[in-house]
């Protein structure tokens, strides 16, 4: 039997989360306790504002728009963002190779390159390739290694109003919680992102992010060695997901980021032999959006912390659906490539967006995909019918 530890709500879960949290670590939000028939619920205030009458002369108020989220709404220090789109881990470096073609203090946050406790070369190439609707990479987690991203970077972010999260891998428990550790109060680091789709060496190379044990472990050793808000990211290459999201929010995440890339792997037409040097890449781009998006509908059903979206984010569509599939916020990745001004795109006509319709926030938009009633499955995965 599972614990339940949100407060009471009657709608589905993801929409009541910033219930009663603070906004931007200060002001508090306006709620107010509502009696329902299964008991009391505290529901947001300034969940639409309503329009004046000479609002439609005035045009939409974006100032009236405030995106901000909070994605570690239980933990002390909180990870309030100033609005919900964030740069992918990979995809956007350490942030400060973006900054003379964008203005990256506006983004929502920064997840930097996977961060390891020695440095590491990656993998042979070719390390790259593009796929139908995506690409696939290999990159093997190339990196300078932990201290040199203390050094070198941190002093940079320690300046930005932009909360840097650093994206953590490794190949054994004792290496993520190295890392973290390391960390753990270096000023500019605002929160961890576990990548989890890493060999676990202990148990003969088997993902930690495939197996509910394993995930669990390493999310709870990484809890216990920091205070810091701690993001876990899933990924999509499993039978069923929701035991594993399940497992990850009781070992102590504040947030579930959902999906890494989809396994797969490509051949030289040329040779007929794989193409890339690592034979497997990961799979990532507006190919992996379904999938992405069903997970993220999945994983809502099932957990109370924060999900942040990621896969195939191109348009404030695309946003939009991972908002009304239950997450409250976006990555974006692949896309970064081929247009760095994506993501702050989103951010701008998301204010509109929701300002054209009276909305003082985005979040009334969160899980309008879900079900009614959460059908809270059991762990087995019986009930996955594709
Ligand atoms: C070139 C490249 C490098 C990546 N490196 C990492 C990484 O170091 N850590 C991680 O958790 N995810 C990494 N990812 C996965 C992305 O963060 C993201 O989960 C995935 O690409 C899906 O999002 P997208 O379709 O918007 O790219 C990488 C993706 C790409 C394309």
């Amino acid at each position: 039997m599972r614990h339940k530890r949100s407060v009471v709500t009657s709608g589905p879960r993801a929409r009541d989360l910033y219930a009663g949290t603070p906004r931007l670590g200060v002001r508090a939000p306006r709620t107010k306790p509502v009696a329902t028939s299964a008991g009391t619920t505290v529901v947001p205030t300034n969940a639409r504002v309503p329009a004046p009458a000479d609002a439609a002369a005035r045009g939409p108020d974006l100032a009236a728009v405030d995106l901000s989220v909070d994605l570690a709404p239980k933990r002390p220090g909180h990870l309030v963002l100033r609005n919900p789109v964030l740069v992918a881990s990979g995809t956007f470096g350490y942030g400060i190779e973006y900054g003379e073609v964008l203005d990256v203090e506006r983004l929502g946050a920064i997840c930097c390159k996977g961060t390891t406790l020695k440095p590491r070369a990656g993998n042979p190439p070719p390390r790259v390739t593009e796929t139908p609707g995506g690409m696939l990479n290999s990159i093997g987690l190339q990196n300078p290694g932990v201290d040199a991203v203390i050094e070198r970077y941190a002093p940079l972010w320690a300046g930005w109003q932009v909360p840097v999260i650093v994206n953590v891998a490794g190949e054994s428990i004792d290496d993520y919680v190295g890392v973290v550790r390391k960390l753990d109060g270096v000023p500019g680091v605002a929160g961890i992102e576990l990548n989890i789709s890493c060999p676990n060496v202990g148990k003969g190379g088997l993902q930690f992010a495939v197996d509910r044990e394993a995930a669990a472990a390493v999310t709870a050793a990484v809890r216990r060695a920091t205070d810091l808000p701690l993001l876990v990211k899933l990924s999509p290459n499993v039978a069923d997901i929701r035991p594993i999201a399940r497992a990850i929010e009781d070992a102590g995440a504040d947030a579930i980021t959902a999906i890494n890339t989809l396994s797969g792997i490509a051949i030289d037409r040329s040779t007929r032999k794989p193409l890339l040097g690592n034979v497997y890449g990961g799979l990532s781009g507006p190919a992996i959006r379904p999938v992405a998006l069903r997970i993220v509908y999945e994983v809502a059903q099932v957990v109370d912390i924060p999900i942040v979206a990621i896969g195939g984010v191109t348009a404030l569509d695309d946003a939009l659906d991972y908002l009304a599939a239950g997450a409250v916020a976006v990555q974006v990745g692949t896309a970064i490539f081929a247009d760095p001004e994506v993501p702050l795109r989103i951010v701008d006509e998301l204010r509109a967006y929701c300002a054209a319709r009276g909305l003082a926030s985005h979040l009334p938009l969160v899980g309008t995909a879900l079900p009614a009633r959460p059908n809270r499955p059991s762990s087995k995965g019986v009930e996955y019918r594709p």
